[in-house]
């Protein structure tokens, strides 16, 4: 298709090197859309007869439902997926295939394409986020009620509940379908009619062409249009802190599946075995997600890495862009699927949960603010209750049970009354303010997301 001032055809490895339609076909639909979009306007500026454009149309239409169908045969030899469709057209419909680049450059095509195709996906991560958000919330309103350490540094630090932990995930995924939204708004802007860099002597209506394909405005700037590759670069920013909230729930999981923890069971059909060891029940999509993170990150880091030295506008190098992009949402993708339906299927072990969160260390910090509302400031309080821990674990006795006289002798402070600090029921009803992991917030958490995500 450019082949005019050329006297020798590309080498055979010059086209394996180059072409793209082995990953780019991917976009078919959307390039067809565009194609339809496009020529429509053509028409409209009088460029094509009706019956050319609907020749244009009922042929991009049959390619479209070939493709779909597995009939279409791609050929490197037309490098992409524009090529392929445009050259099939004029195969299959003749003259009027040939009018259909008019005003139009691969190089605002291929940027329609992938903003189209952004588009698309975003709204299926989106979908697939509330998902895995809904899975998590059902979790969260089973087991609500069962409590559990919380952890810093993995050091048993205070009382938490399940409702309350796995709702920290639901925060998050709503923060992720929060940035997509987002970065959507940027995305859906038109570039199509910015040529190959400086438009065209040929205006068509750029945003009847815009309107037709959904998008919400045109883009400003010929050259900026053509050169930016900021949505994608957003795009797998948004998917990578994505799977950064799955890989640390993951972590979470296999923390909480191992026989040291024991507070869950993940499901058969959700782990595997080893081929040596017959007992091992192994978490490995918990694993697989952790892992998977580092190749979103790595598509994210392509992009740009791609971009950045790049002079304005179109450089071949932007070729680079669609498989991290294809790779990040199809990660993402299945990803989301499967963790949701993992825990969907997961069992809280209530027994091993209760204990765990007897360890009356837990409460050390309650045992601080005990002193502090008797007057004493909060560092020495802090220095007391330290004192006790010592004692505790020197004399080899629960906090909860050490003697009058040992609380006594570290501080006059410690009253009769010290010991009901270590009740969990009151430890968790004085946590009042939103946020915390009271059960009447969880409650309200839980009634809210349901009907957020209904
Ligand atoms: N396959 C190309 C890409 O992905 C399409 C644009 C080609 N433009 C060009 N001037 N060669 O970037």
């Amino acid at each position: 298709m450019w082949h005019g001032r050329f006297s020798q055809a590309p080498a055979d490895l010059v086209l394996r090197y180059g072409e793209s339609v082995s990953y780019d076909w991917k976009l078919y639909r959307h390039d067809i859309a565009g194609s339809i979009a496009h020529a429509r306007a053509q028409k409209a500026a009088g460029m094509l007869t009706e019956e050319e454009f609907s020749a244009i149309e009922t042929g991009l239409k049959g390619i479209l439902a070939d493709i779909e169908a597995g009939n279409f045969q791609w050929d490197i030899a037309l490098e992409d997926v524009h090529m392929n469709i445009e050259s099939e057209l004029t195969r299959r419909i003749g003259a009027p295939g040939a009018k259909l680049h008019t005003a139009r450059s691969r190089n605002d095509q291929v940027a329609t394409d992938t903003r189209l195709y952004c588009r698309a996906e975003i709204d299926n991560t989106l979908e697939l986020l509330r998902e895995m958000q809904r899975a998590l919330v059902a979790k969260a309103e089973e087991y609500a009620g069962v409590r559990i350490p919380g952890y810093t540094h993995l050091q048993r630090a205070q009382p938490v509940t399940v409702g309350h932990h796995l709702l920290a995930y639901v925060e998050m995924l709503a923060r992720d379908a929060e940035r997509l939204t987002q970065c959507r708004g940027r995305v859906n802007v038109s570039p199509l009619g910015s040529g190959a860099i400086a438009g065209s002597t040929i205006n068509l209506d750029r945003a009847a062409i815009a309107a037709e394909l959904g998008f919400d405005s045109v883009t400003e700037n010929s050259m900026d249009a053509i050169a930016d590759r900021d949505y994608i670069m957003e795009t797998l920013f948004c998917l990578g802190v994505i799977g950064t909230h799955l890989s640390r729930m993951s972590e979470d999981l296999v923390l909480w599946s191992s026989a040291e923890f024991g507070y869950c069971t993940l499901s058969d059909a959700h782990t595997t075995g080893s081929s040596l060891m017959p007992q091992k029940k192994n978490p490995d999509v918990c694993e697989l997600t952790r892992g998977k993170s580092g190749r979103l990150y790595g598509n994210l880091v392509s992009v740009m890495v791609a971009v950045k030295g790049l002079p304005l506008t179109y450089n071949r190098d932007l070729q680079e862009d669609k498989e991290p992009l294809f790779d990040s949402f199809e990660t993402v993708d299945l990803a989301l699927r499967v963790n949701a339906e993992m825990v969907g299927a997961m069992r809280i072990n209530p027994e091993r949960c209760a204990a765990a969160v007897s360890d009356p260390l837990l409460l050390a910090t309650d045992l601080a603010d005990y002193l502090v509302r008797r007057g004493v400031p909060f560092r020495q309080a802090h220095a007391l209750v330290g004192k006790a821990v010592a004692v505790a674990v020197e004399t080899g006795t629960p906090l909860s049970k050490l003697d009058r006289e040992q609380f006594l002798a570290i501080s006059p402070e410690y009253g009769e009354d010290v010991y009901a600090v270590f009740d969990l029921d009151r430890a968790f009803a004085m946590r009042t303010n939103p946020g915390t992991p009271n059960a009447d917030n969880t409650a309200r958490r839980i009634a809210h997301w349901k009907q957020q995500l209904a």
